[in-house]
């Protein structure tokens, strides 16, 4: 009598099986076969597209008029996004490197001198190496100001003596002996 009670209870627990494994659903970002659009029901976040949607070409060089209100905004961007690892100038010497963060280049090294603005364009959209992507941060128009900051922050430490307006001129002969 007991067995056949046990084996009720293993018959009754065998039909509690966990149906909604196997109901039809549609998993986060997925195109749902379900629904006539293909879409599924879920409708983009408003300012939001696709991570693999075409985008169609990007612009390689600098889309905007370069003035003192992209810098500023470019400055402010940078502080926020890229001091943290890069520093406030550019050399890589942040604080989470201090903390043991990999050290980022030098953006004062020849080679990022000379490298494109795409290349930094492609970095912050894409990340490199052991940099993460800043995409979902950083929207285009804010990479490209960010860009032009990071072109004066290596102009500012390459400027050539000529170029000098002459009170920096004044002050450059004060400090060299
Ligand atoms: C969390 C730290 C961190 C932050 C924040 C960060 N980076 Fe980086 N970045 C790195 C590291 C580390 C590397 C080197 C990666 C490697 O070579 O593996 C790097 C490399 C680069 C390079 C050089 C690529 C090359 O050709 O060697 C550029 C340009 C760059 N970062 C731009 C940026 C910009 C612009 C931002 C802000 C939007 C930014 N990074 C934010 C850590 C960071």
């Amino acid at each position: 009598m007991k067995r056949l009670a046990l084996l009720g209870i293993a018959l009754l627990l065998c039909g509690c099986e966990q149906k909604m494994t196997k109901m039809p659903r549609v998993d986060p970002l997925e195109t749902s076969p379900l629904f006539a659009d293909g879409a599924g029901t879920r409708v983009p976040v408003a300012g939001t597209i696709a991570a693999d949607a075409d985008i169609g070409p990007q612009p390689t060089a600098l889309p905007a008029a370069l003035d003192l209100e992209l810098m500023q905004r470019g400055q402010q961007r940078f502080n926020i996004f890229c001091s943290p690892c890069h520093d406030y100038t550019g050399h890589g010497n942040g604080r989470v490197v201090q903390r043991g963060f990999p050290q980022p280049p030098d953006f004062h090294s020849a080679r990022l001198i000379a490298a494109p603005d795409s290349h930094f364009f492609d970095v912050i959209t894409h990340g490199y190496g052991t940099m993460f992507s800043y995409a979902s941060r950083v929207p285009v128009s804010d990479r490209w100001a960010i860009i032009a900051y990071i072109r004066a922050l290596q102009y500012s430490e390459h400027v050539p003596a000529g170029e000098l307006t002459p009170d920096l001129k004044a002050k450059l002969a004060e400090a060299a002996p």
